[in-house]
């Protein structure tokens, strides 16, 4: 998971963020499977953490897509503040998609059951492109656009009427007549290929954000606080649907389509009447022909019974109308020529194979690589020479087949065999690092006895490229999190040999002037860069460094408010293999302080037995004993920890020990699943407060703790009269 680049959070469309917090869920789910109840966990806690991060910001970025089974059973979210909400009149729902013909014969068929009894009556539908942009709903109240807001929630949305208005196919006013007093038209803001290319130009020519397809960035502009912003990126408009009118303004879709048309919209040009099966599906394959020279995206062919009063009959279930149905297009493919395999080495060692193309547009998008996930993948066999379900013999020079499945991270599906170059070499993956030069080796999994499918660097701190991901990693969020000091600014501040290790970062101060040197020369490098780009001249290159300079101040100061940070961010931040954020949290709690962990990882390193030396802790197992074991049996990581720490004061772990421990003397019982620790870290964060643990409740039980769940101890205790509180509560009485 980690290996693979991924999209950054703003650039998903609705539909990928729909896709990935379902796998995000499904793989949340069985790593606890694997980890709280078999005891075999699967992918390691930064992994781990990593799934719950991404979900966490994909929740937040689309909190209308919280799924029912969230990891963070944060259900429900509201929408996202800052425009003001509006209640649609009628709710704009979604429809039901169809892959293949059979499902759209089934479609048509279910809709003759339905109708069966009437005799005679001929079901016609209409067709028209599913336009692949953004939904609206546009108020008019006798005449004029009034309001006009997103799709939110399908019952609630944003209101972005002055964005709308600036959109040149909403008509302010409705030309012609017969419109009904109130009437919510619904139809999709879109953006053309035309549009976002000189969008995207603009952008380089100054240095700009890049934008990554039409679709989101018609979304971005359309939440543009300034409508100016909106007005310059020329959106555009097709009506569609209404929801709610105080009259009916058509007895079927296909007139509605054409009065919207008279009152001043543009609608698809695209739209025909069908009776069969057969004719829809043979306008879907015209509207496919045309599809890559319409000049916009569209995602596939709506189909609508045309009579409204047959629309109203049929039906809806769950959010969707069962009188229509998406077929939808497969995922867009494209083929182009792979000219190299660049490798990444990641912070653990990881190399990573990524696969150089010739650019190529693939729905939209221009991909120039994409990931090769491993050697065995590109070889398509394993160590063992047997093949593997996704591998497929990839060579330089090869022609592949690219697809961007569901709009998400593109991958090679195909490999023309029949195309390959005379004389191109099966890959060899490196066995040495192509950074630091030592040797890249698969290791053993001990406990199945297989090769890993990963190569790694075995150089450790001599390797930049790790040490550059480490410090990377070490100020990132959960880990120090220091503001203004990004991933940028380590690999400027260790290419001019500024920070090496985690403590030069704490002395950068006494070393300014150098600093701004490195951050001034890299200024300039941009600008001319910039300038090249765009052929104009340097007018504001001044401006922009002197307030870079009082950035300095800042950036110091950022890094100062952190030295002395939470002993767990502090452990999670070392990058110790397999510990992520909960396990570092596990070792923080149990050893209260860092001079305690090292002692214990020194001891445990030199026993013969380490994981028999290692205390006990839930939770924690082979895999992250031995990762503490590598780790503070290296001499070299003592170097580097002891200068940390003549800069670095982790704050030590406190529980609340003292004798007016609110728990102390007190008999209690945890129930229930427990969701911040585990179970026998809360048996022993209770016995430090000085606290008896028991089993089971009685009459003699002060506290119960109660997760969810809770089944009979809960009832025991409540029959008893013992104090019930929850995981928090309990928390907030021991001073955490
Ligand atoms: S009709 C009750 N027609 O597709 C049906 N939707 O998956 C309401 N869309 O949210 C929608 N082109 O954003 C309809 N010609 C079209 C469409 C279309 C695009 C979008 C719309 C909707 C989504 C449903």
């Amino acid at each position: 998971m980690s290996d693979r680049p991924q999209k950054d959070v703003a650039d998903l469309s609705e539909d990928e963020a729909r896709l990935e917090l379902e796998r995000l869920a499904a793989a949340i789910a069985a790593a606890d499977i694997a980890y709280h109840q078999n005891d075999a966990p699967e992918i390691s806690d930064a992994e781990y953490d990593a799934l719950k991060r991404r979900n966490d910001a994909i929740e937040e970025a689309f909190p209308g897509l919280v799924r029912a089974d969230s990891p963070t059973g944060r259900v429900g979210a509201a929408p996202a503040e800052g425009f003001a909400k509006v209640r649609h009149g009628v709710p704009m729902l979604s429809l039901a998609k169809a892959y293949t013909d059979q499902d759209v014969v089934d479609f048509i068929e279910r809709g003759q059951r339905f109708f069966q009894r009437d005799e005679g009556l001929e079901l016609a539908f209409t067709a028209e492109p599913k336009i692949d942009g953004l939904s609206a709903s546009l108020r008019y109240e006798n005449g004029v656009f009034v309001q006009g807001a997103t799709r939110g929630d399908g019952s609630v949305g944003e209101d972005i009427t002055a964005n709308l208005r600036t959109i040149k196919d909403i008509p302010e006013k409705l030309a012609g007549s017969g419109w009904p007093e109130v009437i919510e038209i619904r139809g999709e803001v879109y953006m053309t290929y035309a549009e976002f290319q000189a969008l995207k130009e603009r952008s380089a020519a100054i240095g700009g954000q890049d934008y990554v397809n039409p679709r989101n960035t018609a979304a971005g502009s359309l939440r543009q606080k300034d409508p100016t912003i909106t007005a310059s990126r020329n959106l555009k408009f097709f009506a569609y649907a209404w929801g709610l009118a105080s009259s009916e303004p058509a007895t079927s879709q296909y007139e509605a389509v054409q009065k919207f048309a008279e009152w001043g919209f543009a609608v698809s040009p695209l739209m025909v009447r069908a009776k069969s099966a057969e004719d829809l599906i043979a306008h879907y394959r015209t509207i496919e022909a045309q599809r890559s020279s319409l000049g916009y995206d569209i995602d596939g062919v709506v189909y609508k019974v045309d009579s409204i009063e047959l629309q109203k009959r049929w039906g809806y279930v769950t959010g969707e109308p069962r009188w229509a149905i998406a077929h939808k297009f497969p995922a867009e493919r494209a083929t182009t020529t792979l000219r190299g395999i660049d490798i990444q080495v990641g912070r653990t060692g990881t190399l990573a194979p990524v696969a150089r193309l010739d650019p190529v547009s693939v729905g939209g998008v221009t991909v120039v690589n994409v990931t090769l996930h491993n050697e065995d993948y590109i070889a398509g066999r394993d160590s063992n020479g047997l093949p593997i379900r996704e591998g497929k013999d990839i060579r330089i020079g090869d022609s592949v087949v690219i697809q961007r499945a569901g709009d998400v991270i593109p991958q090679i599906v195909d490999v023309l065999i029949d195309k390959r170059p005379a004389g191109a070499e099966p890959y060899r993956m490196p066995e040495t690092c192509p950074v630091c030069g030592s040797p890249a080796t698969r290791e053993i999994n001990p406990k199945t006895g297989k090769e890993d499918s990963r190569r790694r660097c075995t150089g450790e701190l001599v390797c930049a490229a790790q040490a550059v991901e480490n410090l990377k990693h070490f100020v990132s969020r959960g880990a120090l999190d220091i503001e203004g000091l990004g991933a940028e600014n380590i690999e400027l501040f260790f290419a001019k040999g500024l920070v090496r290790n985690a403590a030069d970062i704490f002395t950068l101060r006494e070393r300014r002037a150098a600093v701004q040197e490195a951050l001034a020369e890299r200024r300039e490098e941009q600008a001319r860069a910039r300038e090249a780009a765009s052929g104009k001249t340097r007018k504001n290159v001044r401006a922009v460094q002197d307030r870079n300079y009082e950035g300095l101040d800042k950036l110091f100061g950022a890094i100062d408010a952190r030295r002395e940070p939470e002993l767990d961010r502090f452990i999670f931040a070392l990058g110790i293999r397999h510990i992520g954020e909960t396990t570092a949290a596990a070792l923080a709690r149990t050893f209260g302080t860092m001079e305690e962990l090292m002692r214990v990882g020194k001891e445990v390193a030199a026993a013969e037995d380490p994981m028999a030396a290692f205390p006990s802790i839930d939770g924690i197992g082979s895999t992250v004993v031995e990762a503490l074991v590598d780790f503070f049996g290296n001499e070299r990581n003592d170097d580097v920890l002891e200068a940390l720490l003549v800069q670095v004061h982790p704050k030590p772990y406190v529980i609340n020990i003292s004798a007016d421990s609110q728990v102390a003397g007190k008999t209690v019982v945890f129930t229930g699943s427990l969701e911040k620790m585990t179970r026998s870290e809360a048996k022993a964060m209770a016995e430090r407060l000085g606290a008896k643990v028991a089993g089971s409740v009685s009459a003699k039980t002060d506290i119960l703790v109660a997760g969810p769940g809770a089944g009979s101890k809960l009832k025991t205790a409540q029959e008893h009269g013992v104090e019930v509180i929850s995981e928090d509560e309990w928390f907030a009485r021991v001073g955490r």
